[in-house]
Formats: C-alpha cells, sequence, structure tokens
C-alpha cells in the first residue's frame, strides 16, 4: 500500500479537491483507495456529503479515545462507491494536538492505525490542513510521498520551504524515503501570469514536479458543493480529465519530469532563512518555564527551557524560519499560560488562547 500525504499549510490552494478527486479517479481505474480526512474543517467529508456530527465514527475516535472508547481505522470506514473507502473528520479533530501534546508516541499514532489496513488498499490519500501541526506531522510519518498542491497564486511558494524542511525531519525520524512532488493547480492558461508561476514552480521544484497541471474549472468546485468528485458530477468537463491523467500519472511513476534526491531537496533556495526570536516572561516563583508551540507540535522538551536571567525574569531565543507560530509558557511542567506580554492572540479551541509569533 502507498500512502500519499496532500499536504501544503497554505490555505485553499486545492488540498481537499485533489484528495477527494484523485482518490475517485484511482478508484476508477481500478485501485482500491481510501481517503482519510485530517483536517478538523472536515472539507473532504463535507464535499463528500458524510454526516460530520459523530466523533465516535471519525478519525478522532480511531487516533484518541471518544467517550472512553477507542475504535480501530476499519471501524470508522464509509463506502463511497466500487473501490473508494473513506474516514470522516468533524471538528473535534482541533483538539487533538493538545490532548496529546504530553503523550509518548503522539507523532504515530495515524501510522500506527493505518497499519493494520495494509493489505485492504492499493493507495491511502491523506487530506492534511492547513498547518505544520500535530496532525499535518501524523500523516506525514505515515506517508511514503508527499504531494503538495501549489495554486498560481503570487505568495504560493512561500512556506513550502517549511514543509520540506519538516518532511526531512519526518524521514530522519522514520528513516524511509518520502518522495515529494508538487502539483500545479488553479492554473488560468489565458494569463500570462499563470504561465510565469508554472516556470517558477518547476524551477523550485526541479524534477519533482508533476506533469498533469490541475485548470481552473468552476465544475470541480461545483462538485464538492453537490457532495459529489467531479467523476460523479461532470465527465465532460476539463477538471474531470486533469484528475484522470493525475491518476494515471500517480500510477505510471516514470511519466514524472524525475524525482529528486534528499540532497537535492535540501537545495538553499528551498530552505528559509532562519530568525532569531527572543521570548521572556516575568514569573518569580516558578521553578522551570518552558516554551510550547506549534514549532515544537506542542511539545515542552528540554531544549525549549528558559533561562533564568535576573529575579523572576525568564528568557529563551528560539531560532524560527520565518512563518507564523502560536505558542504557550509552561510553568513548572504544569500550568499552560499565554504570553501576558503579546498583544497577538488566538483562540485556544482547547482552552483560553495561544500567544502568535510572527517570523518574517
Ligand atoms: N482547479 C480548480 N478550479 C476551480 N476551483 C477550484 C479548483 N481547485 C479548488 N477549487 C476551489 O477552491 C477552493 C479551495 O480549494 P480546496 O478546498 O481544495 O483547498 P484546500 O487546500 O483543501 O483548502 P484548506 O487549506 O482550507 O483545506 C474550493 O472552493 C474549491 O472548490
Ligand atoms: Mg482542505
Amino acid at each position: 500500500m502507498k500512502v500519499i500525504s496532500i499536504a501544503n499549510q497554505k490555505g485553499g490552494c486545492g488540498k481537499t479537491t485533489t484528495a477527494i478527486n484523485l482518490s475517485a479517479c484511482l478508484a476508477f481505474k481500478g485501485r482500491k483507495v481510501l481517503l482519510i480526512d485530517m483536517d478538523p474543517q472536515a472539507h473532504s467529508t463535507i464535499g463528500l456529503n458524510i454526516n460530520t456530527n459523530e466523533s465516535g465514527n471519525s478519525v478522532y475516535a480511531a487516533l484518541c479515545e471518544f467517550e472512553g472508547k477507542k475504535v480501530a481505522l476499519g471501524d470508522v470506514t464509509v463506502q463511497i462507491s466500487e473501490g473508494f473507502d473513506f474516514i470522516p473528520a468533524n471538528m473535534h479533530l482541533s483538539t487533538f494536538e493538545q490532548k496529546l501534546s504530553m503523550m509518548p508516541g503522539r507523532e504515530k499514532r495515524l501510522k500506527e492505525a493505518i497499519e493494520e489496513l495494509h493489505q485492504n488498499y492499493d493507495y491511502t490519500l491523506i487530506d492534511c490542513p492547513p498547518s505544520l501541526g500535530l496532525l499535518t506531522f501524523n500523516s506525514l510519518m505515515a506517508s511514503n510521498e508527499v504531494l503538495i498542491p501549489i495554486d498560481m497564486g503570487f505568495f504560493s511558494l512561500h512556506g513550502t520551504g517549511q514543509l520540506l524542511e519538516i518532511i526531512e525531519l519526518v524521514r530522519n525520524k522514520t528513516g524511509h524515503e518520502i518522495a515529494v512532488k508538487a502539483l500545479a493547480t488553479m492554473y488560468d492558461r489565458r494569463t500570462r501570469i499563470a504561465k510565469e508561476i508554472l516556470e517558477d514552480i518547476r524551477d523550485h521544484f526541479k524534477g519533482s514536479t508533476l506533469k498533469t497541471v490541475i485548470n481552473l474549472n468552476v465544475k470541480l468546485k461545483e462538485a464538492a458543493s453537490y457532495g459529489k468528485s467531479i467523476l460523479d458530477y461532470d465527465r465532460k468537463s476539463q477538471g474531470y480529465k486533469d484528475y484522470l491523467e493525475l491518476a494515471g500519472e500517480v500510477l505510471d511513476g516514470n511519466r514524472l519530469f524525475g524525482y529528486l534526491q534528499p540532497a537535492e531537496q535540501k537545495a538553499p533556495s528551498l530552505i528559509p532563512n532562519h530568525v532569531k526570536k527572543e521570548l521572556v516572561l516575568r514569573a518569580p516563583h516558578a521553578k522551570s518555564v518552558k516554551i510550547a508551540g506549534s514549532f515544537n507540535n506542542w511539545t515542552p522538551t528540554n531544549d525549549y527551557l528558559m533561562d533564568q536571567t535576573e529575579d523572576g525574569q525568564w528568557s529563551k531565543v528560539l531560532s524560527l524560519a520565518p512563518g507564523e507560530y502560536q505558542y504557550k509558557f509552561v510553568i513548572d511542567d504544569e500550568i499552560w499560560v499565554e504570553d501576558e506580554g503579546n498583544y497577538r492572540v488566538k483562540i485556544d479551541p482547547y482552552y483560553g488562547k495561544n500567544s502568535v509569533l510572527v517570523v518574517s
């Protein structure tokens, strides 16, 4: 079984559209396919018209306990069509990161859950959320391949270096090769700018850009709003042709422009420069203070221990790639607090607020 994560932390670049339609087209070509929705937004689930209300019947219940019960992935599988099975998500999945933040082996939950399905499918596709947190990390850990949809916007390549760094980290952790493929999406062939951006993508991802290009096609949007794949919605559309061609290319690796070797993927232009940021906290009664955030999968290890600079003052310099991060301070290994000196906050789905750090 080949496991392919469809990942890019940039929102709205075509991950879900690709996950649904590539799965449907691979199944149409006679392969047994499983699609897993790993996004708390549950767009694949909604886009396939599956009821999202019950956490007990979602991927969440197979990764964490829900109401005291943990189930096997196979038990939450729904059949969409001949050869195409699906595992839904719902909003509960957003609590996954914090629920598992202190648990050993948290980054391998999905990999372990998928292993029991090895005999049942030729392909498992994973629709990742638009973030690089524990859900995406779990997906990458389970994958042999990562497909990165890139839309034709000005900033589309921004942030892909950070994703490649994480893929490299996962490669080192799992010890197995993870192939990376970039897929150009929402291509408007009438515009010159789209052609230029496509050239940029091919330049950046050199030999690992897929030959198939997914054109801008309103039928793909319509299909999702009717809860259908493009295969079931409109077989005359350009979107159908493109995704069928993509399925052919995925099945026939030789038609790729070529795989990149890991060493080439570390080309300097893809790895953004890290920037140093200092975080400080006044906590006179604390015995220790660590930092947990989206940059370390919410795991306050000793690498993120702050130094006590003067009486009651704690500080730590972090070296981070450009991007937006959320974090909290962890006092005495048990009390999680936001950074009161930082006015940028986001609602923490689990409790309170997370502080936001923007590195540019
Ligand atoms: N080739 C296309 N042509 C026209 N519309 C498209 C195309 N691909 C995707 N869309 C539309 O663009 C929007 C974003 O696409 P999609 O949901 O697949 O992105 P995503 O990367 O999964 O987003 P998120 O990061 O929020 O999960 C959707 O409304 C979708 O229907
Ligand atoms: Mg999506």
